[in-house]
């Protein structure tokens, strides 16, 4: 396979082609051409070394874990995929990425893609759509009528989060900045908290949160949460600091808080593809760079702002 990634932890000029051999398709797997990759902060966080000790990668190292595009070989114990079938997929984070042009995945990891999207919108959705799903309806259980906090609801995490919950019947409510006011209510959200007019008021007492954000932005959140309310969130230690009393506020409302960390599954794909095709929910792509050494730069550069709209898409050209 050839695709982007790094021989060395660094900075955006770390970014180079790589060369590394295919893995051979076992029984249980498919090889699958790919046509777009998704970008997550994740990319730029593995590529400047911070997720060494979780994932003690053996370099050279292609990026990305985020992808759409066509099955090119089938594996012999599997049926449920054909040559030419277009799929969305994340990949196992311990492999090599999805920056490149063809990988090898198993296929319980993979979905058809949803009828009508391009490649860039498919690829837009994986890792997205399945934190969401996990955090929002494995972790937090969320039924019609739930009120739903989400931190971040401009970003690619939450402009799905608000869509999906939105798809179950929720009130939801999301933070944002001014800027992102009006996006954030065409997405669908209920009550729309603009963090940078004086800080979040609302009269809302929430059931669900996804926290997207830790720190500070988390713990003036909790005030909000009613007792014994449930808290998924996606923010590590090694993300964002942990204000000191964030311990008491959870313990005084009794929450229950979960970390998600997003797992490849091929069924919670499917669960993705239904919803989309239910037009229930639609993919946000703002950005869009040809999967080159400098567009991997300039999506790399972009994501590390920490202030983009939806999702950032490499799309591979023919
Ligand atoms: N644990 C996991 O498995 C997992 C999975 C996916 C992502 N993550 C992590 O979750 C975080 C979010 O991911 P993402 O893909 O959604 O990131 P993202 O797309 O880069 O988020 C950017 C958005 O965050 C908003 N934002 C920034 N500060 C804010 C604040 N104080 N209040 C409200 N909104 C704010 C920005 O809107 P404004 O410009 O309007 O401020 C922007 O639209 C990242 O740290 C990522 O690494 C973890």
């Amino acid at each position: 396979m050839r695709g982007i990634g790094i021989k060395k932890y660094g900075d955006v000029q770390q970014l180079a082609m790589i060369n590394i051999p295919t893995e051979p398709v076992g029984p249980d797997d498919l090889l699958i051409s790919i046509k777009a990759s998704g970008v997550n902060p994740v990319d730029w966080k593995v590529r400047e070394g911070c997720l060494k000790a979780d994932f003690p990668y053996e370099l050279p190292l292609i990026l990305g874990w985020d992808a759409a595009g066509k099955v090119e070989f089938v594996g012999s114990n599997v049926t449920e995929f054909k040559k030419g079938d277009n799929v969305f997929f994340r990949p196992e984070m311990e492999k090599q990425g999805t920056y490149a042009d063809e990988m090898v995945v198993p296929a319980k990891l993979v979905s058809l893609m949803p009828r009508g999207l391009t490649y860039e919108e498919a690829a837009s959705l994986p890792l997205v759509g399945l934190t969401v799903w996990q955090a929002l309806v494995e972790v937090g259980n969320i039924q019609q009528g739930d009120k739903v906090f989400i931190l971040a609801g401009s970003g690619g995490i939450g402009s799905i989060a608000i869509q999906v919950a939105k798809s179950f019947g929720a009130y939801v409510a999301a933070t944002t900045s001014s800027k992102n006011g009006d996006f954030v209510q065409e997405l669908g959200a209920d009550e729309v908290l603009h963090y940078d007019q004086g800080g979040i008021i609302t009269q809302t007492k929430f059931d669900f949160m996804l926290d997207t954000l830790g720190g500070r932005a988390y713990g003036d959140a909790l005030k909000f949460m009613r007792q014994n309310g449930t808290v998924a969130t996606i923010i590590s230690e090694r993300d964002a600091v942990r204000p000191v009393n964030i311990d008491r506020l959870e313990k005084d409302r009794q929450l229950h808080v979960e970390f998600v960390f997003t797992r490849p599954d091929g069924k919670n794909m499917r669960h993705i593809c239904e919803l989309v095709e239910s037009q229930k929910i639609k993919p946000v792509v703002s950005e869009v760079y040809p999967l080159t050494i400098e567009g991997a730069k300039k999506a790399h550069l972009s994501s590390q702002t920490g202030r983009t709209r939806g999702k950032i898409v490499l799309k591979r050209e023919e």
